[in-house]
């Protein structure tokens, strides 16, 4: 561990969940230990040996939270959860894993009703995106499987993070409209980045290293 990390303590927040593995994954890219324990312990704190790093283990939509009031100095947390939290945090880095797209699905065939209805995980991100469209939706809040909306006469259509495409297919909905894109970002707590600057620092270099690129050279 080089010699940033080893000043004042630092806490790292992880999402629990979808982008989980892939952001372990990207701590090993980075040279960070503890990979092991936080995949395997039900630990929600893990400090890293012989370092002045901890983790934090949080609920993704937590994460900015968690970093906004310093009780984590940085964290790895989707874009998607950023936008829909609007936290006060700095973004540091588009980490390009955890790819995916927010879109709005729907069964095949939708047709405009004339009280339509939207269902989602994410509140702010479809009203925004409905308003900015001009069109007046009643936005109706789930805290996952919304795909089941559409299906059972809830909502005509969802907003959702869309990956494989998988969980539309099997539930025979379709994507009907791309909001924007969604990568894993490292954010920062705003007093942290000045106060810990050099160990901000020090982990924002570990982790630009690590990010994935296309061209080897690059
Ligand atoms: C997310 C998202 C979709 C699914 C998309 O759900 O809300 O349901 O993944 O992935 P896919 O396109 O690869 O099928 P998550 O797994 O986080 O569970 P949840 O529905 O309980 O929130």
């Amino acid at each position: 561990m080089s010699r940033g990390a080893q000043g004042q303590k630092l806490t790292i927040a992880m999402p629990k969940g979808r982008i989980f593995e892939e952001a372990v994954g990207f701590l090993q890219q980075a040279g960070l230990q503890a990979t092991g324990e936080l995949k395997e312990s039900r630990k929600l704190i893990i400090p890293v040996e012989g370092t002045n790093l901890q983790f934090l283990l949080a609920k993704p939509m937590d994460v900015p939270t968690y970093v906004e009031y310093g009780v984590a100095d940085v964290g790895v947390v989707g874009k998607d959860v950023l936008l829909e939290e609007e936290r006060d945090v700095y973004e540091l880095l588009d980490l390009r894993i955890g790819f995916c797209r927010m879109m709005v699905a729907g069964l095949p065939g939708w047709k405009p009703t004339e009280a339509p209805r939207v269902a989602t995980k994410y509140p702010r991100i479809a009203s925004r995106f409905f308003r900015e469209q001009g069109q007046q939706v009643e936005v109706i809040k789930l805290n996952g499987s919304v795909e089941l909306a559409p299906l059972i006469g809830l909502a005509d259509r969802i907003v959702d993070i869309v990956s494989t495409g998988q969980t539309l297919r099997e539930n025979g909905l379709v994507e009907l409209e791309h909001i924007c894109d969604i990568t894993t970002r490292l954010i920062a707590n705003r007093a942290s980045y000045r106060m810990k600057s050099e160990e901000v620092d020090t982990i924002a270099q570990l982790f630009w290293r690590a990010i994935p690129r296309r061209e080897s050279n690059g």
